[in-house]
C-alpha cells in the first residue's frame, strides 16, 4: 500500500468522492478512487491498451454507484472521463469499451458512440456474443427479458477506438484455426489460423450464485480483456481500467504479462480485485 491525497471534485451523483488509496499486487497497481480525478494525475501518453466497461446506467445496484443518472449527465461525464482516456493512451494505443444498452435505453451506447467520433477513431465494432443458438442448440448464458416486445439482450458492443484509427493489431494472436484446411496451401499461408472476425462468443462460467460473480452486478468473463490485450499486442504493456470492478482486467493483464493499473470507486470491490490479484499472482508463481 502506497500514497493517499485527498478528491475534491464532485462525481455524476454530486456526492463527494472518496479519497483516493493506491495499492500495489506485484507489478500491478490498484487504486480506490473517482476514476477522472486518478486519471487528471496520470501521466500523457503512459498506457498501451484501456479495456473497461464503465455503469451502463441502466439502474444496476451497485455498492456505491448510483446508476441512474440523467441521461445528459450521465454523456457529460462519460466524456469528461473519455477525455482523459485519450490523453493517457500512446498515440499507437487501444481503448476497448464494453458497453450495452437496456430497453428503456436503447439509444445510449449509440449516443455516446456519436460524441466519442469528436475524440477517436473507430477502428472496430466487435459483438461481444454471451449466448447463442445455433440450429435447436444453445451455447453460454443470457439473463432473459421478461416482454412481449424485447428480445432477450445475448450480445453487448466492444468498441475498439484509437486515437489515429491505424493501430496494427496481432489479428492471429486472437485468430481461429481454417475449418477447410486445403485453403492453407492453396492461399499460402504460413499457419493455419485465419482472422476469427468483429463477433466474439465468449461465454460466462456457469456459476451457481451471486458469490461466484464476486457479489457484483456487472463483472465480464476474464478472457475478454485477455482476448483485447493479446489482439493488441505489444509486449509488457501497461493495461488501464479506469470502472475496474473486481479487477477482472487486472488478472487478465497478468496472465498476458502485461502490467495493470485499475481505478474503482467502491472500496469493497477494490478489496475483491486485490485479492483476485494476489490469487492470480500466486497461482502464476510470481
Ligand atoms: C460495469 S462495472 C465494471 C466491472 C468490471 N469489468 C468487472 O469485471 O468486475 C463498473 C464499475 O464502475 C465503478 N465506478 C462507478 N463510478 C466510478 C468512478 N467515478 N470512478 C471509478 N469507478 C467507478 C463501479 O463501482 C463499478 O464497479
Amino acid at each position: 500500500m502506497a500514497g493517499r491525497s485527498t478528491t475534491t471534485a464532485g462525481g455524476p451523483q454530486g456526492a463527494a468522492p472518496p479519497r483516493t488509496v493506491r495499492y500495489r499486487e506485484g507489478p500491478h497497481q490498484l487504486v480506490r478512487g473517482d476514476c477522472l480525478k486518478v486519471l487528471r494525475r496520470m501521466p500523457a501518453e503512459s498506457v498501451d491498451v484501456v479495456v473497461t466497461s464503465p455503469p451502463y446506467n441502466i439502474g444496476l445496484r451497485y455498492s456505491t454507484y448510483n446508476d441512474t443518472l440523467d441521461e445528459q449527465g450521465y454523456l457529460d461525464w462519460m466524456m469528461a472521463i473519455a477525455r482523459q482516456v485519450r490523453r493517457v493512451m500512446k498515440p499507437d494505443a487501444s481503448f476497448f469499451l464494453n458497453i450495452a444498452g437496456s430497453s428503456a435505453q436503447p439509444w445510449l451506447p449509440f449516443e455516446l458512440m456519436v460524441r466519442l467520433r469528436g475524440l477517436f477513431a473507430l477502428q472496430n465494432h466487435i459483438s461481444w456474443v454471451k449466448s447463442i443458438s445455433i440450429g435447436t442448440e444453445t451455447f453460454g448464458h443470457f439473463k432473459p427479458v421478461n416482454s412481449h416486445r424485447y428480445l432477450h439482450r445475448n450480445h453487448e458492443h466492444l468498441f475498439h477506438l484509437t486515437r489515429s484509427g491505424d493501430v496494427n493489431l496481432r489479428r492471429l494472436d486472437v485468430g481461429v484455426p481454417y475449418m477447410d484446411k486445403s485453403n492453407i496451401a492453396r492461399r499460402g499461408h504460413r499457419q493455419d489460423r485465419r482472422c476469427r472476425g468483429d463477433t466474439w462468443f465468449v461465454p460466462y462460467e456457469t456459476v451457481q450464485g451471486k458469490a461466484q460473480k464476486y457479489n457484483h452486478p456487472g463483472t465480464f468473463p476474464v478472457s475478454l480483456p485477455q482476448m483485447c490485450i493479446r489482439l493488441h499486442g505489444r509486449p509488457d504493456a501497461v493495461v488501464l481500467d479506469p470502472f475496474m470492478g473486481t479487477g477482472t482486467t487486472i488478472v487478465a493483464a497478468l496472465r498476458e504479462g502485461a502490467r495493470g493499473i485499475g481505478i474503482d470507486l467502491d472500496s469493497g470491490y477494490v478489496d475483491i480485485a486485490r485479492e483476485r490479484v494476489r490469487a492470480a499472482l500466486r497461482e502464476s508463481g510470481a
